[in-house]
């Protein structure tokens, strides 16, 4: 007889999510009766955005891929689910894994529910509070349509609770993400990445801006140069650029003057070498605020709130508002004064991947054999 084998279908569609599912993956290899099936939604599709995070991360080519690519909010979280209603129905899997706050997350997790098949979410809870962000709206919808709910902080799983999900469905497994980052910094430290873009170890400030509420208003881009432009009067810039803000600049003319280095996106190992030695990072991003948390480097988040407050009560981020001319005042004490500590978060110790998979198989009824 053969054996009973459980399908779980693990989706990605951008990069941040990729970093997240590789543990997960790893860690579902351990479970013999689970398969993991991968489907990539192709919400990024570039080389930059998604090719060479597989590669680096070591990640199996995905199962399928959706190739929905970019659109409208409305039509590509609707293109996502109008191409996997059809896989879920013809593999029939036993469970759904998404992961993040993107609009593949909820188009996943959406179709999944209403099929009746169970959905985990990795990352629930988290919650800026600011409905103005997309992806608030994506977390607030996913984790209402979930079965089994994985937290990284403390803050998340009270989130959950406050708003009414079951307690016995709530996990606090820690960060994938962490995980990711821990089993790569080595390959990343040997990649000699600062030193190819003639730097020195924390000479400079690294710089990723992306979000709708900076970039995509002319006003505000002028701003946020202008506030980067004076700092590199004091130290060098590094900006790998996110395709959606270069196509902002080139519409509104921005231009950048020689202490700015500007680059195309970079791959995961470059960019956490970069990181890791940084004087201080400035950014939009959800992820970067826990990578720097993790590495102990000082994080300046250009928004006025954020969903991840553990990394500003535990961990090396401040919240800078809205006003891109904060970033200078925040820099100075920075470059001139001592290197704070690493410090890490409850459970962000490199085995979240193999909590999540564990509890999957716990809620499965499936065992190690
Ligand atoms: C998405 C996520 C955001 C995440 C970010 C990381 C949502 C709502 N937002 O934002 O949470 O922080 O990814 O990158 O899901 N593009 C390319 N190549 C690609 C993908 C996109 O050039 O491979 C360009 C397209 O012109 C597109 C633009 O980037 O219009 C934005 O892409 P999209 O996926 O819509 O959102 P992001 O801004 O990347």
């Amino acid at each position: 007889m053969g054996r009973v084998v459980s399908e779980i279908l693990c989706v990605v569609g951008a990069r941040p999510n990729f970093m997240k599912m590789a543990p997960i993956l790893d860690a579902l290899r351990a479970y013999p009766k689970l398969h993991p099936f991968l489907v990539h939604t192709g919400q990024h599709y570039d080389e930059d955005m998604s090719r060479i995070f597989f590669t680096e991360l070591e990640l199996p080519a995905p199962d399928r891929d959706l190739e929905v690519g970019s659109d409208t909010h409305a039509r590509q979280t609707a293109r996502i689910m109008m191409a996997f209603e059809p896989l879920v129905q013809e593999r029939a899997p036993k469970m759904v894994v998404v992961v993040g706050d993107v609009n593949s997350t909820l188009a996943c997790s959406l179709v999944a529910a209403k099929l009746l098949v169970p959905v985990a979410h990795v990352e629930a809870g988290l919650r800026s509070r600011d409905r103005t962000m997309p992806e608030e709206i994506n977390r607030l919808l996913t984790d209402q349509v979930s079965d089994l709910l994985f937290a990284t902080s403390a803050d998340a799983v009270e989130n959950l609770l406050a708003e009414g999900v079951a307690k016995e469905n709530i996990h606090l497994v820690g960060n994938p993400m962490i995980d990711t980052l821990k089993r790569h910094l080595p390959a990343a430290r040997a990649r000699g990445t600062v030193e190819r873009f003639g730097l020195t170890t924390r000479s400079y400030a690294l710089v990723t801006l992306h979000r709708p509420s900076n970039v995509d208003r002319v006003d505000s881009l002028r701003r946020i140069f202008d506030a980067l432009r004076a700092l590199s009067e004091l130290l060098p810039v590094v900006f790998p650029v996110h395709p959606r803000t270069r196509e902002r600049m080139d519409r509104a003319g921005i231009r950048v003057p020689p202490g700015i280095h500007l680059m195309d996106p970079l791959g995961y190992l470059d960019f956490l070498g970069l990181m890791d030695r940084a004087r201080f990072v400035v950014t939009d991003s959800g992820g970067i605020q826990e990578e720097t948390t993790a590495l102990g480097i000082p994080c300046l988040t250009l928004r006025p709130n954020t969903e991840r407050p553990v990394t500003i009560t535990e961990g090396t981020n401040r919240l800078l508002g809205e006003d891109p001319s904060a970033i200078l005042s925040a820099a100075k004490p920075l470059i001139e004064g001592k290197f704070p500590e690493p410090r890490s978060p409850k459970l962000w110790d490199g085995n979240a991947g193999t909590r999540i998979a564990e509890a999957l198989a716990c809620r499965l009824g499936v065992g190690l054999t």
